[in-house]
């Protein structure tokens, strides 16, 4: 079953008075459980795609299917809802909220969403122990590294057992001991917790924990 489709999408920029197509004629089927490795040179439009996915900017052309539904024929307030409760992004640079703790940083998307945090603390715990954070979770994001902020970010996204994961260079700003340490963490999420995963990398190692591995040049999905 896809859980994206990604149909003849193109994209263009206005940059200045030059009309610049960064996506031409882009097709992808996302399945279900699948762990996709985005590669490809800086500035051929990866992050511009995963915007797209995530329904945070609008295709030129062409049509995005989010789990059946075309983003076109959404409201806004829709896709914020599938924003905030089916996808979970992370990004190069972590953004955690700095004068929020470990945990208030997790729990961040259920207030944002009204719900309340009470109900989640069995979660919270586990979500704690599986990014090896228990002990600090009274800890600000000043007080991490950068790997056990970046395990934040990825904890944060599974508070609300979201079905995909869209990451932006996750390990973009980590020293290769953190770096691995969040490609194991996505391993498990996607094979033991059964989530979808779609990643930017520039790294050919860290490529080879996704599924499938897609290199856009031009343009275009080359292979
Ligand atoms: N909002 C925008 N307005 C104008 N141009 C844009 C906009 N967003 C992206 N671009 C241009 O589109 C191209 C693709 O950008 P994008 O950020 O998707 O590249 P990328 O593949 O993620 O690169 P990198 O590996 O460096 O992160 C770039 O030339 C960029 O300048
Ligand atoms: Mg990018």
């Amino acid at each position: 079953m896809n859980i994206i489709e990604v149909k003849n999408v193109y994209k263009s920029f206005n940059i200045g008075k030059e009309k610049i197509d960064i996506l031409k004629n882009v097709n992808l089927d996302v399945n279900k459980g699948e762990f996709i490795s985005i590669m490809g040179p800086s500035g051929c439009g990866k992050s511009t795609f995963l915007y797209l996915l995530g329904g945070m900017d609008k295709p030129s052309g062409g049509n995005i299917i989010m789990d059946g539904k075309d983003y076109g024929d959404m409201k806004e307030k829709e896709k914020g809802v599938i924003r905030r409760r089916k996808l979970g992004f992370v990004f190069q640079f972590y953004n955690l909220v700095q004068n929020l703790n470990v945990e208030d940083n997790i729990l961040l998307p259920l207030l944002l969403d009204g719900k309340k945090p009470d109900s989640y603390k069995k979660k919270l715990d586990k979500i704690l122990d599986m990014i090896h954070m228990s002990t600090r979770r009274r800890h600000t994001p000043r007080e991490l590294s950068g790997g056990q902020e970046q395990r934040v970010a990825v904890a944060r996204t599974l508070i609300f057992d979201p079905e995909i994961i869209l990451a932006d260079e996750p390990t973009g700003n980590l020293d290769s001991k953190s770096g691995k340490e969040i490609m194991n963490l996505f391993r498990i999420i996607n094979s033991e917790m059964g989530k979808t995963i779609v990643q930017v990398t520039h790294s050919d190692e860290y490529a080879k924990y996704g599924t499938r591995i897609i290199n856009l040049k031009d343009g275009t999905i080359q292979s």
